[in-house]
């Protein structure tokens, strides 16, 4: 394809200040050229969006295939080449195949999560789901499983299920703590500090302890929920897993 099309097209849709209607098919699209918008991506994009493009502390997720500016691969290379005005999102003064790249990676990421067709029966999944009483936790304190099909991949869905202890982020991480006066505490740490601890308690509420107040402290860094390993064959596993990546999402 002539690449041209897309260094015309690219400048009057930007002087017109908006997205044109017309879908602009990235001339930059191929597996070489996703592999170099990775390595443009590592080096000027992942300090704020992550090495994995899930975001980070500057920058949102740009893998879930969803962005809030745009939808369309223009608007992508827009955004990279103008910012976002008025926030840290800065411009890139790439060239258009370089920037082109770096879309044809971000796009990647969420076509490597959308987790096509599996095994499973979803509507067998949710019984399983019932069976197991995984609402029990994840209707209350543990993660909102709602859209989990866009945020993770059903490798990493099933690994979550089969083997919870494997990776627990730490905001899950549950203490357990003596005050001096006797009382117990516990719940799931939020943050801390030289003098205090946050956290959430049993039933949702932020509270904050001070440390000089602590007789003792414990932190419990594994995850309270189950394996499915030995509980569940094969084929429930896949209908549980084809349930939750369509689970919440329209
Ligand atoms: C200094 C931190 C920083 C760097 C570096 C950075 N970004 Fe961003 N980016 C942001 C922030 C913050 C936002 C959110 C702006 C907003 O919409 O409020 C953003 C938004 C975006 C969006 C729009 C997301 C959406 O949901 O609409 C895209 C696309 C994007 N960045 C791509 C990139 C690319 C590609 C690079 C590297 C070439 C990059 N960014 C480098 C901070 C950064
Ligand atoms: C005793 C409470 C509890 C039960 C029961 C439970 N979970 Fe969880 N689950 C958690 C907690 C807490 C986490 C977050 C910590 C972690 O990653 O292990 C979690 C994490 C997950 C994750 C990863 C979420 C993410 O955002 O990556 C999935 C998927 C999941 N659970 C599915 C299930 C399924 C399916 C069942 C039923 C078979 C179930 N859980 C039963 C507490 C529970």
């Amino acid at each position: 394809m002539n690449i041209r099309v897309g260094f015309l097209l690219i400048p009057i849709t930007m002087a017109l200040g908006q997205e044109s209607n017309s879908t602009l098919v990235n001339p930059f699209n191929s597996e070489a050229d996703i592999a170099r918008g990775e390595q443009t991506f590592q080096s000027q994009c992942a300090s704020c969006h992550g090495r994995d493009g899930r975001g980070g502390n500057a920058g949102p997720d740009l893998s879930t295939g969803t962005f809030k500016r745009t939808s369309s691969d223009e608007g992508l290379f827009q955004i990279i080449n103008k910012g976002v005005p008025g926030t840290v999102m800065p411009a890139f003064p790439l060239n258009p195949g370089p920037a082109w790249q770096v879309v044809a990676y971000i796009r990647s990421l969420s076509i490597g999560r959308r987790n096509q067709g599996g095994a499973g029966n979803a509507a067998k999944g949710e019984k399983v789901f019932a069976a197991q009483k995984c609402a029990a936790c994840h209707d209350a304190s543990a993660p909102d499983l709602d859209g989990i099909g866009t945020r993770r991949t059903v490798a990493e869905i099933r690994e979550s299920i089969m083997n919870p202890q494997a990776d627990v982020p730490s905001q899950w991480w549950r203490f357990k703590a003596k005050t001096r006066d006797g009382r117990s505490l516990a719940g799931l740490r939020l943050n801390e500090d030289t003098y205090s601890i946050q956290y959430r308690d049993g039933g949702g509420n932020l509270r904050s302890v001070l440390r000089s107040q602590l007789a003792s402290f414990e932190m419990d860094r594994t995850s309270p929920m189950p394996s499915t390993k030995d509980k569940l064959s094969a084929t429930e596993i896949d209908d549980l897993l084809a349930y939750l990546v369509a689970r919440g999402v329209r």
